[in-house]
């Protein structure tokens, strides 16, 4: 029977209310109490005095970039990079080449992760064949074969028609879409937020509408069918209202936003630093504001990181060529704890909330809390050591990140992942 015990840690678990200086034991892969001064001779011990001792943080959509995209990712160094970063459960995405859009290929990525066996990998299928809008994937198929939701991320679903057959035919599944909502029409090959900074800049502006419009229609198509929708990266403080009005309504709507869009404007564009090229563009200091005031009411659900790793050639380019994109895995706990927590826009608790307990709920996974009896999915945070990011040091092949040298605190130091520490002191251990 192997015990792992962590003594003195301060303990915050949102999903039972719980923040509490105690000691967490785990047995056989299962949280098996937490209570105050457990004396347990024969577990191996951890002092995380000091440390914040919280369920494993849960990333629902990210790249890992293969089949296909190996130079940029593989689901190997992908689920490493993951569990660098503190999470312990992540949902990668069908972009890859070709699409996840059959069960065959659900079942590859599933297999792939399992013999990478770092965190635990959920994939998404995609919503139409190829993701190219025009037909409905095998998603009956794909449920079956283990996929947890589906989308066409890195595209909108263009037709209105095709979204609501989508929508229509989602309930056979009873899993959820994820829209990545741009009118591509609107886009118009715009590489930056629309207004005075690109205009400046002299680069093609994505205007906030094309976000805004493609929302609002799938908002309405919810209304229609009664799907569970789920909006990805969401980047307008008039998309935030748009959701905060479809949630007053009862509609089973929910969104995500990045740590990116919490924590730069386009302001960061100027330098014209290719790192800072992202889809949805990063937007105005009010929208920024917005999408905090949003997640901190639960109108904006949770985090989820859209860690998309690019190879150094899809980035070294003049901007316009540049791939869109941020290598997130690695920087967002530390990023939204310096940025969020120590700034007192959000309590660590409700980042945590956002970051591990809400994602787990909206997509109906088993994690996102430390009851007795749960897998022991488990991150220690160190809350005060203030250390710079450094890319070259990334387990993600994507080196491509605008937060390089940022001093940051709050990084993670362990992740368990069904109580095996998978990452410890930053160095994630090989399986
Ligand atoms: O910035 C982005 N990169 N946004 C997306 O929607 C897709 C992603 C990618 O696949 O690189």
């Amino acid at each position: 029977m192997s015990k792992l015990l962590l003594k003195g840690g301060r303990v915050i678990d949102p999903s039972q209310a719980m923040d509490l200086v105690a000691d967490v034991l785990i047995e056989d892969g299962k949280i098996a109490a937490v209570e105050k001064d457990i004396a347990a001779a024969d577990a191996e011990c951890r002092d995380v005095t000091g440390k914040i001792v919280c369920p494993g943080l849960v990333d629902i959509h990210c790249h890992l970039r293969e089949p296909g995209l190996e130079r940029k990712e593989t689901i190997a160094t992908g689920s490493r990079a993951a569990a660098a970063g503190g999470f312990t459960t992540v949902m990668p995405m069908p972009n890859t080449s070709p699409v996840a859009d059959s069960p065959a290929s659900i079942r590859y990525v599933r297999d792939r992760a399992e013999e990478a066996g770092v965190v635990r990998v959920y994939p998404i299928g995609a919503i139409t064949k190829g993701s190219e809008g025009k037909e409905l994937s095998e998603m009956s198929a794909m449920a079956d074969a283990g996929a947890v939701a589906f989308s066409d991320d890195g595209r909108p679903v263009l037709s209105s028609r095709i979204m609501r057959l989508a929508m229509e035919y989602s309930h056979i599944t009873g899993l959820p879409l994820i829209a990545h909502e741009e009118d591509l029409a609107l886009v118009d090959d715009g590489d930056m937020n629309e207004g005075y900074v690109s205009t400046v800049l002299g680069l093609r502006g994505n205007p906030a509408a094309a976000e805004e419009t493609m929302i609002a229609r799938d908002i309405i198509l919810v209304r229609l069918t009664g799907a569970r929708l789920h909006i990805a990266h969401v980047s307008t403080a008039h998309g935030v209202e748009m959701i905060r009005g479809a949630k007053a309504e009862g509609l089973p709507v929910t969104a995500e936003v990045t740590p990116h869009h919490l924590t730069m404007t386009e302001e960061a564009v100027r330098g014209y630093d290719t790192n800072t090229k992202v889809n949805p563009p990063l937007r105005t200091a009010a929208d920024v504001e917005a999408l905090i005031e949003g997640l901190k009411e639960g109108v904006i659900d949770c985090v989820a990181t859209d860690h998309a790793p690019h190879t150094v050639e899809d980035k070294v380019v003049e901007y316009h060529f540049a791939a869109n994109g941020i290598s997130g895995f690695e920087t967002a706990l530390p990023v939204l704890w310096t940025e969020l927590v120590k700034e007192g826009r959000l309590s660590e608790s409700e980042l945590i909330d956002r970051m591990s307990c809400q994602p787990a709920r909206i997509m109906g996974l088993p994690a996102g809390s430390l009851a007795v009896g749960h897998d022991a999915d488990v991150t220690v945070i160190d809350p005060d050591t203030i250390l710079a990011v450094d890319k070259n040091s990334f387990y993600s092949k994507g080196k491509n990140t605008p937060y390089h040298g940022r001093l940051l605190s709050g990084w993670p130091v362990m992740t368990i992942v069904g109580g095996r520490a998978v990452m410890e002191n930053r160095v994630v251990k090989e399986s």
